[in-house]
């Protein structure tokens, strides 16, 4: 007789809750415990993506989402990361981003790019894990 496999899912958790080694969370059927703001990062790193694809194609970017102002609010997962210097980044980002929208596709490459390198300045400071897949974003 047969018997059942037992599946172990084994999610590999990139957030920045661990110093060096990536941590291994072993759980059945549901997904890893996620916090508010890494929740809100993969959501920016989804529009800048979408945004990366409408530049290429020469079409315009998407406007700034308000929900992105969350920046200040959203629960960590480790919440000693929420510095003065910490809002400081996050206003450089959202001040950056929100320039985005502009006519001309050559400008708003290098909007666009000049938002990536905000995301990139607060994660060299905060959680450089993230860094490889963010510089993905960027146009050359
Ligand atoms: C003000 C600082 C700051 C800015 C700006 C910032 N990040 Fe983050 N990012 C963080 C922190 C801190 C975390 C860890 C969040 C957590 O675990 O609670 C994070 C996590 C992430 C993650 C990992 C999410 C996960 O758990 O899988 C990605 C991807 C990411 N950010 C992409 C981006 C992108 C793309 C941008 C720009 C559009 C950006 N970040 C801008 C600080 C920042």
């Amino acid at each position: 007789m047969k018997h059942f496999l037992q599946v172990i899912l084994v999610f590999l958790v990139i957030g920045c809750n661990q110093k060096k080694e990536p941590k291994i969370v072993i759980t059945e059927g549901t997904t890893a415990k996620q916090s508010e703001m890494a929740a809100l990062m993969l959501q920016m790193y989804q529009v800048n993506l979408e945004n990366k694809g409408l530049i290429l194609e020469g079409k315009m970017p998407n406007d700034f989402p308000k929900e992105f102002l969350n920046i200040h609010t959203a629960q960590l997962s480790d919440p000693s990361v929420r510095t003065p210097n910490f809002e400081v980044f996050s206003e450089m980002y959202i001040n950056t981003f929100q320039q985005n929208v502009v006519s001309d596709n050559e400008l708003a490459k290098e909007k666009h790019n000049a938002t990536i390198n905000s995301c990139i300045a607060c994660h060299n400071t905060t959680c450089i894990g993230p860094i490889p897949k963010i510089k993905k974003l960027l146009i050359p």
